[in-house]
């Protein structure tokens, strides 16, 4: 009887013992290592049972029975911590009653929206969107353009030169000759892209967007290119907006012209965006001068035609009244969210 109750003891002290080590293990590795301890091959719980043929018959199967319960109930003792440890690590515990996490929903850069809208007026007049390469040849970006090499006009452009050869392209006028040497008369084509400049302050930014317009048929003129342009700022602004043409040059058209807003900021009146002067210019235009037809074997005695190059950023300053041109490349999520 006194043996038994000492058989008894050790058993339910090997139980108790595990019991307690495992609601105190810290982590998987401590789990493991108590396992090993008590059901093992030397484990506590394996050298009980098989010692027990030592013990007098009359205890034996009480002993071996209740060693082997005990065996079962360590061993639902350890996936019970392993559960306890992997939820407290937080896997698979999903608490339902947490409010969702709304969804970030993105915009287009107000650029893009600038362009976007752009490419809408003037498809919606006929033309059709191309695109042109940002790295370009200096063939496309001056030559072709009647730009000859050492021509003063080079220096106006700030080019950054990829190598001699090729450089970022200054503007988006490439695209016309790039059109025109693949596609006869007539042509009605609107090419929006990146430009690249050496060039920074308020109303500047070394790469900018630019939307290049080409139309060329028999009998274009200076009139046809004064209506399409008035009738784009009417829709991208409003009716009420004056826009002027002034003389200028540019070696690729002739007659040229820069066309200037009124400054919507302050409504001509001078202020900061329009540096005092009630204006401020978004695009160069003109009719095609006859040496860029020859270049890409278009007959100047039969065609005529008119271009225009306009600055995205410049028009959505105005569209939206910005008076610094970086702000939009700031990356300031507190500006952008505005658009
Ligand atoms: C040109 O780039 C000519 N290719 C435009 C052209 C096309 C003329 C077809 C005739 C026929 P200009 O350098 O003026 O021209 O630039 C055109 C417009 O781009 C400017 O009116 C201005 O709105 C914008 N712009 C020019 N430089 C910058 C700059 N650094 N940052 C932002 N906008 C600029």
């Amino acid at each position: 009887m006194l043996q038994g109750t000492r058989v008894k003891n050790t058993i339910e002290e090997i139980y108790q013992k595990a019991v307690t080590a495992l609601s105190t293990a810290a982590n998987e590795e401590a789990v493991n290592q108590i396992s090993v301890q008590y059901l093992g091959r030397k484990g506590y719980v394996t050298l009980f049972l098989r010692n027990i043929s030592q013990l007098p018959p009359d205890e034996r199967r009480f002993a071996g029975q209740r060693a082997n319960e005990v065996k079962g109930l360590i061993s639902s003792a350890i996936t019970a911590a392993m559960e306890r440890l992997a939820q407290d690590r937080g896997v698979d515990r999903i608490d339902v009653s947490l409010p969702g996490r709304t969804p970030e929903i993105g915009s287009f850069h107000p650029i893009t929206q600038v362009m976007n809208t752009i490419c809408e007026i003037l498809g919606k007049m006929g033309f059709a969107v191309v695109e042109g390469p940002e790295v370009e040849s200096d063939y496309y970006n001056f030559e072709a353009l009647n730009i000859p090499e050492n021509h003063p006009a080079r220096a106006m452009h700030d080019t950054f030169y990829v190598s001699d050869s090729v450089v970022l392209r200054t503007h988006t006028s490439p695209t016309q000759p790039r059109v025109m040497e693949k596609q006869a008369p007539p042509v009605r084509i609107i090419a929006p892209g990146k430009v690249y400049r050496c060039d920074s302050d308020l109303t500047h930014t070394p790469m900018f967007h630019q939307v290049e317009g080409l139309l060329v048929d028999e009998g274009i003129s200076f009139a046809d290119l004064k209506g399409i342009l008035t009738g784009f700022v009417h829709q991208m602004f409003d009716d009420q907006t004056t826009l002027r043409f002034r003389p200028s040059f540019f070696p690729f058209t002739e007659p040229s012209a820069e066309v200037d807003i009124r400054c919507v900021m302050c409504r001509g009146k001078g202020c900061r965006v329009c540096s005092h002067t009630g204006w401020l210019e978004v695009l160069g235009a003109g009719m095609v001068h006859p040496a860029v037809f020859e270049n890409v074997g278009y007959d100047p005695l039969r065609y005529t035609g008119f271009a225009f190059g306009m600055g995205i950023e410049r028009i959505a300053m105005l569209k939206y009244g910005i008076d610094d041109i970086r702000r939009y490349f700031d990356n300031d999520c507190r500006f952008l969210r505005q658009f």
